[in-house]
């Protein structure tokens, strides 16, 4: 049976880059396989630096994960940091981690871009991040595509230890990309994220989504002249939410002329908002129930546990720890 196992940092509430970019997809591999999605609550560390925050980012995660159909009976969502394995894997790894690979590293090499000085997690993430994935034997990693160079690093250090220690030690694991949401838009026409503050969040309010949508980043052409569908971020988010049918409507209006991107906002806010009826109303369910949440992520910590700790055992006497 395929081990399957992804991650999602605690960083702030999951938008729809998270969802259509990862989320849905390891939802969809829960059937398939035995699935291990994690809260990187260690990763968040890399710049959450406040505990309450942290804490509720935690939880929101949580609940937007179970809101979104992810079945606890079949899939092992658990809390990173409740497996401390994780951090002793990363660190055996370090030492077999040329720092050039790290160097090229996107996250860190953003940072030194914006001028910004990053620290020693930063800079280690993606090994923390081999270690997530090594730890339970992964065989799938169903990630968004800024995280398939991540997934690369962890192959070679997999394939690093291997050489090492033997060839079985490690087992060499493959990204899955959804090629068409590779990459979801943000408010302002960059990729959304959480670092970038052009986010459309799963369950937000309707009154401030609505504002969000209609504050979406258009070109100034005028109401009467046709409108390019390819550049539009709303056609692109539209096409995530509505059926075939009304996306052909759009892209023919958006052809034509005659309608203005503030109707076009609004048959967006439209259609976000009933594709995620279902799961507004789940995670209302789940959200009265905090115990329940915290029961089902704290159990499913010591299941992870289980494998992470017999994973160790092996790692430790192949490297002559033990
Ligand atoms: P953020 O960039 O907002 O901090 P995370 O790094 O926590 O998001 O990403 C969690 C998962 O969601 C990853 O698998 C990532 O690839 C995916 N993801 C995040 N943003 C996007 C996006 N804009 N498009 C597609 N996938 C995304
Ligand atoms: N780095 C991922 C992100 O920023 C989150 C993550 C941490 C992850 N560890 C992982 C994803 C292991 C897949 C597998 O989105």
């Amino acid at each position: 049976m395929k081990r399957i196992l992804s991650g999602i940092k605690p960083t702030g509430a999951p938008h729809l880059g998270n969802y259509f970019g990862m989320m849905k997809s390891a939802i969809e591999w829960q059937h398939q396989g035995e699935a291990f999605y994690f809260i990187a609550d260690y990763h968040a560390l890399t710049t959450v630096h406040e505990p309450k925050a942290l804490r509720e980012h935690t939880r929101a995660v949580a609940l937007d994960f179970l809101a979104c159909g992810l079945d606890s009976e079949k899939a092992v969502l658990f809390r990173q940091s409740d497996v401390p394995e994780h951090t002793e894997l990363a660190w055996l790894l370090s030492c077999h981690t040329p720092m050039p690979m790290l160097e090229n590293c996107h996250a860190f090499k953003d940072h030194l871009a914006k001028n910004k000085t990053p620290n020693h997690g930063l800079f280690a993430y993606p090994v923390l991040m081999a270690a997530d994935i090594l730890l339970y034997d992964s065989n799938i990693v169903p990630v968004g595509r800024d995280q398939k160079q991540h997934v690369e690093v962890t192959r070679d250090i997999a394939a690093a230890m291997n050489h090492a220690y033997g060839a079985g030690l490690f087992v060499i694991p493959e990204p899955s990309i959804i090629q068409q949401v590779a990459t979801v838009i943000g408010l302002d026409g960059q990729k959304m994220s959480k670092s970038y503050n052009n986010t459309i969040g799963l369950f937000e309010d309707e009154k401030p989504l609505r504002k969000k949508i209609m504050s979406i980043v258009t070109d100034s052409t005028p109401v009467e002249s046709p409108k390019a569908t390819t550049t539009s971020s709303i056609v692109a988010l539209y096409r995530l939410v509505a059926s075939e049918t009304d996306v052909a409507k759009m892209e023919a209006d958006f052809r034509t002329g005659g309608t203005g991107y503030g109707d076009f906002k609004k048959r967006l806010f439209e259609a976000l908002w009933e594709f995620f009826r279902p799961m507004r109303q789940r995670r209302v369910e789940l959200a009265a129930d905090p115990g329940t949440v915290d029961a089902i992520v704290k159990s499913a910590g010591e299941r992870a546990r289980a494998v992470a700790v017999r994973t160790m055992e092996r790692v430790r006497s192949a490297v002559g720890l033990r």
